[in-house]
């Protein structure tokens, strides 16, 4: 069966683990030596998360060219402090229903924040429109609807640039960009329109998506075909996409009444089998994530899903689609127009069933004409999709490969 996915799952399978499984993360008693416990309606990312280890940090706001102000976190240098001269900058950005905290929740030792940091580079981490750091607009309220009108071309459009800009225009360095999934989807987009290579060194894509056509989760198969269907309307009506509230709760019952869709084990069925997560780190991930999106960022993957194609988000009417891109079907990202010798990094795992090898092996074809010494591809038979960013083997058989290539670029 053709299939495609990746984001969904992931969004899926978090929501259901804080849904159907609660007692998990409020019951247990955290070791306070241990776990750091932040009050993360009050606290920053920096307060939360880094500080506490003894790294330095600091809070920004960008403002997106549509009026969105995204927080952002710079890790100037490592724990040992500087190295006096001009530290490499390097932008994190993370996937759906995941913020900035997704590069922190390992030890410092594990974690590819720190990690970085402590391999000399000025880290800064971006956070989404959306995301619980990042809910302001110069005009809009986050509870009205025509706060959450967008889908992730508008990250392409006006979330990247803004916080690639701010990172150029304040280090007045190339950065290197690492992202994860939807991380990386926005970023390839991107590239494909020539957009920010310019302002880029080099780039890691860790569970890379262009293509979504071999997902096989039924529970990510379901949840796509139901944002796609009939009630499309309903679901463009819905604003924010919050995996916490009653509408998405409601949703997700239904489809786990499907006998198809195996609602027991969510993470592994969503994201594969992950062979290195630790458990006192799912439990932080839970405390903190899963974050909102808009309903139409949903609508935009089941489209990709469904059509086989990287394009622009289809407002699934031609006379729309005309007012808003001048033709009747929405463009097209065209991969193959990435420049050939921007550096780029893929790495991709063997058991990640939303980054599928073979959604991999489309986008590596669409590459095939990218400069041979510009590009470097990493195969992980063991990794699941949370295992680029969690797992406690990450920093052996991942971030050190990232820190070579990075090394190895010119600046
Ligand atoms: C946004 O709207 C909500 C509900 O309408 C309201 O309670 C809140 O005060 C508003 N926030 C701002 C910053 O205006
Ligand atoms: C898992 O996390 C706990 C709490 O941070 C830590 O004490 C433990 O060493 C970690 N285990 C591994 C294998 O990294
Ligand atoms: C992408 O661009 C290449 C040439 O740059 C072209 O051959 C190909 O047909 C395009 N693909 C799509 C889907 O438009």
């Amino acid at each position: 069966m053709t299939s495609h996915v990746m984001l969904f799952p992931l969004l899926v399978s978090i929501l259901f683990f804080t849904l159907l499984l609660p007692e998990l993360s409020l019951a247990r008693s955290f070791d306070h030596g241990n776990l750091i416990i932040p009050s993360p309606e009050t606290d920053g990312i920096c307060l939360s998360v880094v500080v506490p280890h003894g790294y330095k940090c600091q809070e920004f706001e960008v403002k997106t060219e549509d009026g969105y102000i995204l927080s952002m976190q710079r890790i100037p240098e490592g724990r040992v402090g500087g190295n006096g001269g001009n530290r490499q900058p390097v932008l994190l950005q993370h996937g759906v229903l995941m913020d900035g905290m997704t590069w922190l929740l390992n030890s410092p030792e594990q974690s590819l924040a720190f990690v970085l940091a402590d391999s000399g580079f000025d880290v800064w981490i971006a956070n989404t429109r959306g995301t619980r750091w990042s809910r302001r607009h110069a005009t809009l309220n986050a509870s009205s609807r025509a706060y959450w009108a967008w889908s992730w071309d508008e990250l392409v459009m006006y979330d990247l640039p803004a916080t690639i800009d701010f990172v150029f225009s304040h280090t007045g360095q190339k950065l290197d960009y690492v992202g994860h999934s939807l991380g990386t989807l926005i970023a390839l987009a991107s590239f494909s329109e020539g957009r920010l290579v310019d302002k880029l060194r080099s780039a890691a894509l860790l569970c890379p998506v262009a293509y979504l056509t071999y997902m096989n989760t039924p529970i990510g198969i379901l949840a796509a075909r139901a944002f796609v269907g009939e009630q499309i309307t309903n679901w463009l009506g819905m604003a924010e996409f919050n995996p916490k509230g009653a509408a998405v709760t409601s949703f997700l019952n239904a489809l786990c009444h499907d006998p198809r869709a195996n609602c027991y084990d969510l993470m592994t069925s969503v994201t594969g089998h992950n062979c290195c997560l630790n458990e006192s780190t799912i439990e932080l991930f839970l405390k903190y994530e899963p974050q909102s999106t808009s309903t139409r960022t949903m609508v935009h993957f089941a489209q990709t899903f469904r059509d086989g194609v990287l394009k622009k988000f289809d407002y699934e009417n031609p006379i729309i689609n005309l007012e808003h891109y001048g033709q009747h079907k929405p463009p097209v990202y065209n991969i193959s127009n990435i420049p050939d010798n921007l550096p780029l990094f893929l790495s991709y795992g063997g058991k990640d069933s939303l980054s599928d090898v073979r959604d991999v092996q489309l986008l590596l074809d669409d590459l095939k004409f990218h400069n041979g010494d510009k590009l470097t591809v990493q195969y992980i038979n063991d990794f699941a999709h949370a295992d680029f960013v969690m797992g406690v083997s990450a920093k052996q058989i991942v971030y050190n490969a990232i820190i070579a290539f990075f090394n190895h670029q010119q600046s």
